[in-house]
């Protein structure tokens, strides 16, 4: 048998448990406690975090997960960090968040773990994360991994019916229409994206508001929601829903139940997020495997497209009793190989540039070989530590308008009224 040195830490552990056994000794001595949500892939995290155990046998990493989206995930964690609760020691993060995160010093700053190399550990990650995770100078979290959406679509409906895969909103809905007319098949939806009143229902407005030249703010840092950019959103989804290319309950659809509808083949077009190709490929339920293509989304012209930009953050809780060892564990999970883990078993999108081009990811997600310049450009959500309020009043007025209780006018008036005072906020 293999004898090996107590820690003294380890040895105190196990002549606590009155047995000083080799198996005790191995005991971990430090428990961590991560946060995740369930469409983050607990599941490849766990595996991620078995690795880490094996190679560090003194710490265990257990898994926590809620929320099905990301901001029913914060709500839970406002409850959790509002209480300085201190059993959560690492929380997955969507990127819209570390500037809410700083104001309310929820979580720890990391630049004395960095120490040194802070510049230089930065300076590897995508510049969208590294900018997005340094709030004020300082570092609030590190990537775990990248985002953004994407146009998926059935592609051998459109090889059968000879349509080219649409790079306008216009051709989208002519490619829609003449497949389900085609298919005759009363299940198959045209096209599928977020319209409940979720966090991603905010990029369901954005993504049209950027694509036809607008900004929710000028320069200054104004509101500028008179514009006919910002009308035109509503103008896109009315036309789509008035011509069935949309089903009549959009206005329901959370992310995961539109990936859902096509990986059950009961849709054309889906504007999603990365994380859809892996479960399209890999789930054992899946009725598109092989058949699915994924393309940058469509803009009002060929050129004019934008994305939003997404991805999840690893912030260390400002009360958890662990924060070195919190740390060790993040700089593993937001290194190369974890995005490159990530790539493979969840089609997560890496947060270095070199991984996209690793031979291993692109054979899991050819795809990826288009990717990185549209995640380079992908657009951001507002960056304030209102986002909380500033995406609630997107989503519900998006949300009321394709549900059919609000007009524009009125979806425009309110998002004025109650945006203008947020915006004021940095
Ligand atoms: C994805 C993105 C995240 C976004 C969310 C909205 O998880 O990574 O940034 O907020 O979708 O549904």
């Amino acid at each position: 048998m293999n004898r090996r040195f107590f820690t003294a830490a380890s040895l105190a552990l196990a002549l606590a448990a009155g047995f000083a056994g080799e198996a005790e000794a191995q005991a971990p001595t430090t428990t961590l406690r991560i946060f995740t949500g369930g469409q983050q892939r607990p599941d490849v995290m766990r595996q991620i975090l078995d690795v880490y155990m094996q190679r560090n046998p003194g710490v265990r990493v257990d898994v926590e997960v809620g929320g099905a989206t990301s901001e029913q995930q914060q709500q839970y964690l406002n409850t959790v960090l509002a209480s300085r609760d201190p059993t959560l020691d690492v929380v997955l993060i969507d990127v819209i968040r570390p500037a809410q995160y700083a104001a309310a010093q929820w979580a720890e700053p990391l630049d004395a773990f960095l120490g040194a190399e802070r510049d230089a550990v930065m300076a590897r990650y995508l510049p969208a994360y590294r900018e997005a995770n340094i709030v004020n100078g300082r570092v609030i979290a590190l990537p775990y991994f990248a985002d953004a959406q994407f146009l998926f679509f059935r592609r051998d409906l459109l090889e059968k019916h000879g349509i080219q895969p649409p790079r306008t909103w216009d051709q989208l809905r002519e490619a829609a229409k003449t497949v389900m007319q085609r298919e005759n098949n009363p299940n198959l939806a045209g096209f599928l994206t977020a319209g409940a009143p979720i966090e991603g229902t905010v990029c369901t407005y954005m993504v049209p508001m950027w694509g036809a030249g607008g900004n929710l703010t000028n320069a200054q840092g104004q509101l500028q929601l008179n514009t006919p950019a910002a009308r035109r959103p509503f103008d896109l989804w009315a036309q789509m829903r008035a011509e069935n290319v949309t089903p009549p309950n959009i206005a329901e659809i959370v992310t995961d139940r539109a990936r859902q509808n096509f990986q059950a083949g009961n849709a054309v077009f889906n504007m999603n997020w990365a994380f859809n190709w892996q479960r399209f490929q890999g789930d054992a339920d899946s009725q598109v495997r092989d058949r699915v293509g994924v393309i940058p989304l469509p803009g009002f012209t060929p050129d004019s497209a934008a994305t939003c930009i997404g991805g999840w953050q690893l912030a260390i809780t400002a009360f958890s009793r662990n924060k070195q060892a919190a740390y060790n564990l993040i700089r593993f999970l937001s290194s190369p190989e974890v995005s490159k883990m990530q790539a493979i078993l969840a089609s997560h999108m890496p947060v270095f540039a070199e991984v996209y081009t690793d031979p291993d990811v692109l054979r899991a997600n050819p795809w990826f070989a288009q990717a990185l310049p549209v995640v380079q450009t992908a657009r951001s959500r507002p960056v304030t530590p209102a986002y909380p309020q500033v995406s609630e009043i997107i989503r519900t007025n998006m949300n009321a308008f394709l549900a059919g209780t609000r007009t524009a006018d009125q979806a425009l008036q309110d998002m004025t009224t109650r945006l203008t005072p947020l915006m004021a906020i940095r």
